[in-house]
């Protein structure tokens, strides 16, 4: 009985033994396989084969996704043969372009509401915010009161996305402009602060005044207005540009595209 007993447990050991071998064995050539992940295109789609994607991870974290492969609608809108044009017909110049931008979106006078879109760990957010145009610097100013979720997010993940548009009244009279850009936070302590303000910001609006205002009484109700933006609890976005695409149903009438894309 005791030899039995003995007998089991050699077996069992062994059997425990082989096993855990050939599953460590079994785990080292699918470690060295692991291999890089391609570049994909939009249309593409994981395999039940495919590597566990974690939460909170998604398709480009890992490949590099060829959104403008010339096979994708933006690009055919671009530059591709499309119905209206001939590849690269109707293209603007790189400086007109620009210019266009400026117009849609215009100066300090300018100021208009975007929607700003920010994205903290896979998770995106939209708020609706203003912003004028720092056309010599290529940067948008917007004013904002800190501790809000959006500046969480871009103190933590600077990219960022924007888009203007006019209304929808038809098909025939439209116009938008799609940024992307990365965001820089100016806390209210430093003299570009002040400046953004100043130069870019629309600040005078809120500002009361007697109707009959002298020049010196205008200039010291807004210098008292940016004094007290100052003490409080605001800070400047400053959003650089990477890439616009604008679209203009009246660029047409030129001979230009509806779209058109500017990079620095
Ligand atoms: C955590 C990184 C990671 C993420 C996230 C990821 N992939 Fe992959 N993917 C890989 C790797 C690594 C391979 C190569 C696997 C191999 O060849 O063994 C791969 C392979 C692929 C392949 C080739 C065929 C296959 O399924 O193995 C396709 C297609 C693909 N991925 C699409 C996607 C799509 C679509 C998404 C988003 C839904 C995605 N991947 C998200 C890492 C990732």
């Amino acid at each position: 009985m005791k030899q039995m007993t003995r007998t089991i447990a050699v077996l069992t050991l062994a059997i425990a033994t082989i096993f855990y071998y050939s599953a460590a064995t079994a785990a080292e050539p699918q470690a060295a396989k692991e291999t890089k992940a391609k570049a994909i295109d939009t249309k593409e789609q994981k395999t039940s084969n495919h590597p566990e994607i974690p939460e909170g991870v998604s398709c480009n974290d890992c490949h590099e996704v060829k959104y403008d492969a010339n096979t994708t609608a933006t690009q055919v809108w671009l530059t591709g043969e499309s119905p209206a044009k001939k590849a690269g017909e109707g293209v603007m110049p790189k400086d007109k372009i620009w210019q266009e931008f400026t117009k849609m979106i215009g100066n300090k006078t300018g100021t208009k509401t975007f929607i700003l879109a920010t994205c903290l760990n896979n998770e995106p957010l939209s708020t609706t915010a203003e912003f004028s145009l720092d056309p010599a610097k290529r940067v948008l100013y917007g004013l904002h009161e800190m501790g809000t979720e959006k500046l969480n997010h871009v103190q933590n993940n600077p990219k960022v996305s924007l888009n203007w548009h006019k209304d929808f009244d038809s098909f025939a009279d439209f116009r938008c402009c799609q940024i992307k850009g990365h965001a820089e936070i100016i806390e209210n302590t430093k003299p570009e602060f002040d400046a953004a303000v100043k130069n870019f910001l629309p600040y005078e609006k809120s500002v009361r005044l007697p109707e009959n205002a002298t020049l010196q009484q205008k200039e010291d109700a807004y210098k008292a207005r940016r004094d007290m933006l100052k003490k409080g609890n605001f800070v400047v976005m400053k959003i650089s540009i990477d890439r616009i695409t604008m679209a203009n149903s009246a660029f047409v009438k030129d001979g230009f595209r509806v779209y058109q894309r500017w990079v620095p």
